[in-house]
Order: C-alpha cells, then sequence, then structure tokens
C-alpha cells in the first residue's frame, strides 16, 4: 500500500475565502475585503488583488456600492455544521482552514480577543472532532486586520511581529488542545509577486524601493514565524507545525545554458523562504543577490539564532502548476495574477491558462525530500474550473476527477520513489471565492455552493460527481482512484 495508514486525506479553504459573517460577532475589516472584482475588456489581464493606495481610496469612497466578494466567502459562518458534515461524509482525515486575525482582533492591538470570534472557532474544532477530523490551521492566509495596513502599512513596519505573536500566542494557549496541525504563513513567498496581498502594504508608501521593501516585509514574516514556531515548541507538547509555500517547479524553455542559469535562479528564489524556515539561515545566493541589487535589510536583532531555533517540523506547498523559463524575459506571458511563463507545449492547460502537470508534482516532491529532508504536506492542489448545476442539482466534473486522480497518482509514485509525504489537502474542497480573480466562476470543490460572481443565490451545497469519487478513495486509503 503506497499510503500509510496515518496519511492526512482532506481538504482545504482559507477564512477570507470561504468563511463570510464579515460584520458580524464583532470582526473587523481585513485588508482582503478590500479587494474587490474588476470587470475585463477582451483579452485584458485585470488582477484585483494588485490593490495600489489610489484603488484602496476608491474601495474605501465606495465602500457601500462595491461588490467585496470576500467580505461574503461562501458564509461558512452560518453553514460550517452543514459544510463540515459534507467533509465528514467524504470520510476527511483533515481540515485546513485558517482563522481570521480581525476576527479576534479587529484592529490588531486589542490585548484581550473578541469573545464571539474565539467561541466560533472552538465551535467550528468541536464539530471537526465530532466526524474524526484534524483540523490543520494556518494562521495567517494573507489577510491582516486593515487597521495595520492603513497605520503601519502592514508588514513593512518591524511592528507587526510583535503584533502578530500576540495573536499567534493567544492561538497556541487557546486551541492547542483542539488542533494538532498548523502552518504559521500560508504561501509566504506570494509577497514576492504580490505586495498588497501578501503583505497588506503598499510598496509606493515605502521609503524604500518596491523591492527592497517586499524583501524587509518578508523578513519581518520570517521572524515572525520562526518565534511562533519556538513558542509553540515550548507551550505545547504535542502536534505538528510547518511553513507553506507556492511551490513552482520550473523548467528551462531550450538546453541552452543560459535558460537553465535564469531557471536555477528562480528556483532558488522559489524555495528560498522555506529554505530558511528548514534550515535556519538565508541561503547565499539570497544574501548575494542583496548584494548585487544594493537591497538593504534592516536585519531583525538576534535574527540569526531566532531563524535557527524556529524551524519547522514539516514544509507544506501548494502545487497548481510548472512554469517554463527564458533566459529573456519579454518572451514570458503571465499566467493568472502572479508568475510569468512561456506555453510548455507538453501541458493542456486550464480555462484560467494554469498548466496541468502532475508528474511536475512528482519532481517536486522528489526534490523537495531531497532538499529538506522533512515531511512534505500538499495542502493545496487542484483544477480551477466551470461547471455546471443541472436541474436535477447535480454537477458532473468528471474533468476534475480527472485531474485530480492523475496528481494523486504522481503522489503515489512520488511515495514509491522513496518521499516521505504526510497528506494532501486539495483546495476549495467546497466551492469559494477565487483568490486571484476574485469570482465564484472559478471553482474548485467537491460541494458546489449556489452562489455568483456578485453575490446572488440560495448559498445552498450539492454534492457533485466528484464528491463521491473522492469518498471511495479516501476509504480505499488512495488504492481506489
Ligand atoms: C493559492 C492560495 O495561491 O492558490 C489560495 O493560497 C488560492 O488562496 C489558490 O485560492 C488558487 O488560486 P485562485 O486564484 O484560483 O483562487
Amino acid at each position: 500500500m503506497a499510503f500509510n495508514e496515518k496519511f492526512l486525506w482532506g481538504g482545504a479553504t482559507s477564512a477570507s475565502q470561504f468563511e463570510g459573517g464579515y460584520n458580524e460577532g464583532g470582526r473587523g475589516l481585513s485588508h482582503m475585503d478590500y479587494i474587490r472584482r474588476v470587470k475585463k475588456a477582451d483579452k485584458e489581464k485585470v488582477f484585483p488583488i494588485n490593490v495600489t493606495v489610489d484603488m484602496f481610496e476608491d474601495h474605501k469612497k465606495h465602500e457601500d456600492e462595491y461588490n467585496f466578494a470576500f467580505r461574503r466567502g461562501v458564509d461558512f459562518y452560518h453553514h460550517y455544521k452543514e459544510d463540515i458534515a459534507l467533509l465528514g461524509e467524504m470520510g476527511f482525515k483533515t481540515f485546513r482552514m485558517s482563522i481570521s486575525w480581525s476576527r479576534l482582533f479587529p484592529t490588531g492591538l486589542e490585548e484581550k480577543p473578541c469573545e464571539d470570534g474565539v467561541q466560533f472557532y472552538h465551535n467550528v474544532f468541536k464539530e471537526c472532532h465530532k466526524y474524526g477530523i484534524e483540523p490543520l490551521v494556518t494562521m495567517i492566509h494573507y489577510e491582516i486586520p486593515v487597521y495595520l495596513t492603513e497605520t503601519i502599512n502592514g508588514w513593512e513596519s518591524p511592528k507587526m511581529i510583535d503584533y502578530f505573536l500576540h495573536y499567534t500566542k493567544f492561538l497556541i494557549d487557546e486551541y492547542k488542545d483542539e488542533v494538532n496541525y498548523w502552518i504559521t504563513f500560508n504561501e509566504i513567498n506570494m509577497i514576492m509577486n504580490s505586495s498588497y496581498l501578501g503583505g497588506g502594504m503598499f510598496v509606493e508608501k515605502s521609503k524604500k524601493t518596491p523591492e527592497a521593501c517586499i524583501h524587509q516585509a518578508l523578513h519581518h514574516q520570517l521572524i515572525a514565524s520562526a518565534l511562533t514556531v519556538k513558542y509553540f515548541r515550548e507551550h505545547t507538547s504535542k502536534g505538528m507545525i510547518g511553513n507553506m509555500i507556492c511551490r513552482l517547479q520550473n523548467y528551462a524553455y531550450t538546453c541552452n545554458p543560459e535558460d537553465v542559469l535564469a531557471t536555477q535562479q528562480q528556483s532558488q528564489f522559489n524555495y528560498f523562504p522555506t529554505d530558511i524556515q528548514v534550515k535556519g539561515t538565508y541561503p547565499t545566493s539570497i544574501l548575494n543577490y542583496y548584494r548585487k541589487k544594493g537591497i538593504e535589510i534592516d536585519w531583525y536583532p538576534g535574527y540569526e539564532s531566532i531563524l535557527k531555533e524556529g524551524t519547522v517540523d514539516f514544509a507544506s506547498i501548494s502545487y497548481y502548476h510548472t512554469a517554463v523559463i527564458s533566459a529573456e524575459p519579454d518572451k514570458a506571458e503571465p499566467i493568472g495574477a502572479f508568475i510569468r511563463n512561456l506555453e510548455n507545449p507538453y501541458i493542456k492547460m486550464t480555462d484560467w491558462g494554469w498548466g496541468i502537470d502532475p508528474t511536475g508534482l512528482r519532481i517536486t516532491l522528489n526534490d523537495m525530500n531531497d532538499r529538506y529532508g522533512v515531511p512534505i504536506f500538499i495542502v493545496e492542489n487542484g483544477l480551477g474550473a466551470h461547471d455546471e448545476l443541472t436541474s436535477d442539482n447535480n454537477v458532473h466534473d468528471n474533468y476534475r476527477i480527472e485531474y485530480l486522480r492523475a496528481h494523486i497518482q504522481a503522489i503515489k509514485e512520488a511515495i514509491g520513489d522513496g518521499c516521505n509525504v504526510m497528506g494532501y489537502t486539495p483546495w476549495g474542497c467546497i466551492d469559494l471565492v477565487s483568490c486571484g480573480d476574485c469570482q465564484m466562476t472559478k471553482r474548485y470543490g467537491f460541494v458546489y455552493v449556489d452562489a455568483d460572481d456578485e453575490g446572488n443565490g440560495t448559498y445552498q451545497r450539492y454534492r457533485k460527481d466528484s464528491f463521491y469519487w473522492y469518498k471511495k478513495v479516501i476509504a480505499s486509503n488512495g488504492e481506489d482512484l
């Protein structure tokens, strides 16, 4: 049997895209509550997550008119019992979710948390345990209280480290008996692709260059993560805590050594936060890059020992697609909101232009297994697709089954290669608002949610064909694909 008995099958969500209830229970607004979908002209690429100061001001001015989809999510806040029952029916072993910082500490500065928020997560964990589901909790999935964006420019400020620790120490103390698996930051490397999304900040406001501002903020996040890990070790006797990056396996466009070199450099960039979080030091290649580009980091006092003491128990990744890299950057086209890429003639694309590459997952797992020697957790993967609810309330999503089957097969093969993979939680197990496009039209779930991009709909949940298929996969521990 490829998957061991403890393999954590499940699915993943994030508070901002899933939870809703943005103005209930005393919750404060988060910086993601100010991202909105913008209609695109044909072929025009508009990425709602790249919010500038001007856009932010405009969003505030038109607060009551604009459509802020992250505020609604898919209303897990009111559906959590029904939703977790559906996950239980599929046989989930784990459920990845995140906590909304501003639901507990509305501005990020409060000494004491908001009691309604604290209780909400107790209720959610209790419901999970009812079905034998282990919560896998991301402490921060991008969103920060918007007050911190407005007053201190988010993660650019070192003050964020103290505010974050106040929040994460509370999470550990309050929920340690109910939660065994934690992730500090979702996709900590994404700040390099979207500074507003990943940093809750505006690079235009910084005295530093945009790139230096981003790397400074990332430094603060790495310190905040390491100090959280250290606290977790000192104050718990069980459980595991991990990091996470958006993993991109890069392929060279040609065997021209210049393309191969460019590919290696991209990979160093993709890996370096995990290098730091697993090994406890900045890799020389990155320090050298800073030196060459004149990027001066204000190093946090004692950072070297903090990073060493705060290394993680497991390394987790999101894995959606691979990228093709050329030494001539102008050749590349953006994929989605984030990544520049060239077409790969060997793989098919999703409707959103993301390359479908299960073998790339096997390559990635092998690469990481050798590089880090800690368990690897695939905490996001999946197919964002157009789904159609039939008149008898079914969704025939064979395309999703095919995608997931091929990726699970690749994990199986990687385990056969000797990789230590601890679990698999496909993204958006219940449909939710897409992050990069801020829309409902792009769906990932095993469960269909009746809601559209404008927020219209009954918000009722319907099982898709993939729901029954995944249930069978879990029941057979990955044998019956
Ligand atoms: C990951 C994020 O990058 O990709 C999720 O952690 C996100 O928040 C997921 O939803 C899929 O991206 P998208 O843009 O299709 O929602």
